[in-house]
């Protein structure tokens, strides 16, 4: 056995990117790593890009010239960059910033020990192939450590819809399902380990089309079987398109009680028009529609979604109508952005809002979203509900969990309810967490 070597990921951007953060750190404790909290110490630097935001890349090479000083100080620190900036920009990134040791894509996160090989030997380390191969089956290989009570587990990668604005079906590549069984063996391998609540994750996760002894399954049909996996006690997936929630889902929500009452449901905007424009294929009715329909099978479920202000064209009544949208929906938590060209998609070439006009719809809209999100927690209390704590709190004798609803919530209870559920009743609501007391 070597000697071990300490490991420092910096992630940015998605659950998926924490989520393959996880698995690299796995895939090279193979190779004698352990993970450490800081870059000071560490032999090997790996940043787990998203080049969702602005500028992505320039931000990516920035982030490495800080580490300049160190790679000074330690040659033998390996810098290494994965993620989609790594898939987009691939070898450009090792002629742009020649202390970069290795690049490696989503797709090829199970060569990592031999690559990380071949950059100890001083050799050129870079993989951004789209193999043919199921990457999750070598990273699956793996000795079974115990595991926090959560878990995501990928089963979908990659995006067919080409939204106006987005980068992922570019970065990312074609919508891929994993078959049934390798989720299920996952799955309970998590759960053997001590995972209690899974979170699906795919960037399109509700197109889930895996294949399946008897055809492929859809995502209800797959939330169904691991609803029988035996100590899976919650289920959650993420991130969904409204087109791709068919009816046994919805129907899956009201009759499957490990699926949480929280769904991510992206609309992106309220204006027809500037859906179209988007290339996202609903209209702002057809979502409502859908909602209400989710909401007849699980009515207390929280809603949360994410929207782009200033998209190229989007005038001040497209606006509005996207604030009535919210209105209408009434949303527990959502993540809202200023559009930015991302080049090489199609409203990149497209007339651009104004940034000043554009910050003041962000603002505007991110003042009703936590006006609704403060006015849903702030319901919340009095109520009674299920608390999976995952972690000790700041506070002495105070544990940390998350609700069914997805709220942060704290409750005292003795470090040996971590990984369990216990009931709560909430009794305060801070802007970003709850506080109870366990009945
Ligand atoms: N500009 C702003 N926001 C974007 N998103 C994706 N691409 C862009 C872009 N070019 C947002 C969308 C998506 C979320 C993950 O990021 O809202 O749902
Ligand atoms: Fe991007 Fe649209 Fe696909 Fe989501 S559905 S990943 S926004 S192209």
């Amino acid at each position: 056995m070597g000697e071990q070597k300490k490991l420092y990921i910096k992630t940015y951007g998605c659950q998926m990117n924490v989520y393959d953060s996880e698995r690299m750190a796995e895939a090279l404790g193979g190779s004698g790593y352990v993970t450490t909290e800081t870059p000071d110490d560490a032999d090997m630097i790996l940043l787990n890009t998203c080049h969702i935001r602005e500028k992505a890349a320039e931000k990516v090479y920035s982030e490495l010239g800080r580490f300049k000083g160190l790679k000074t100080a330690n040659p033998d620190l390996k810098i290494g960059v994965a993620g989609c900036v790594a898939q987009a920009e691939g070898e450009e990134i090792m002629r742009r910033q020649p202390m970069v040791d290795l690049v490696v894509g989503p797709q090829s996160y199970h060569r990592l020990p031999e690559l990380e090989t071949k950059a100890r030997e001083g050799r050129k380390a870079l993989d951004t192939d789209f193999p043919e191969e199921d990457k999750f089956d070598h990273l699956a290989k793996r000795p079974k450590a115990k595991r926090g009570p959560t878990a995501f587990l990928t089963v979908q990668e990659g995006c067919d819809k080409f939204c106006a604005f987005c980068v992922v079906p570019y970065t990312r590549g074609a919508e891929v399902s994993r078959p049934v069984d390798r989720v299920l063996t996952e799955a309970r391998d998590l759960v053997e380990r001590g995972v209690r609540e899974i979170t699906l994750l795919g960037q399109n996760v509700n197109a889930y089309h895996g294949n399946g002894a008897d055809g492929d399954w859809t995502l209800s049909r797959l939330i169904r079987e691991l609803a029988k996996v035996e100590g899976l006690e919650r289920i959650r997936y993420t991130t969904s398109h409204p087109n791709d929630m068919d009816d046994d889902l919805i129907a899956a929500h009201g009759e499957v009680p490990e699926l949480m009452p929280y769904l991510h449901l992206p609309v992106q905007s309220g204006s027809d028009r500037i859906l179209k424009r988007m290339n996202r294929s609903h209209t702002a009715e057809s979502y409502l529609r859908l909602i209400e329909r989710i909401r007849e099978a699980r009515p207390d479920i929280l809603m949360s979604g994410d929207f782009i202000v200033g998209f190229p064209e989007e005038t001040d009544a497209d606006f509005e109508d996207t604030m009535e949208l919210v209105r209408q929906v009434r949303y527990g938590q959502c993540y809202s952005f200023k559009y930015s060209t991302r080049p090489g998609t199609p409203a990149a070439e497209r007339a651009q809002v104004d940034a000043d006009v554009a910050s003041e719809r962000l603002q505007r809209l991110q003042a009703l979203l936590t006006q609704q999100q403060t006015e849903i927690q702030a319901a919340m209390v009095g109520k009674e509900v299920g608390v999976l704590f995952e972690k000790v709190g700041r506070r002495e004798g105070q544990l940390i969990g998350k609700s069914d609803h997805l709220h942060a919530v704290h409750a005292e209870a003795s470090p040996d309810m971590i990984g369990k559920i216990a009931r709560v009743r909430i009794t305060s609501a801070a802007p970003n967490s709850l506080a109870g007391k366990v009945i």
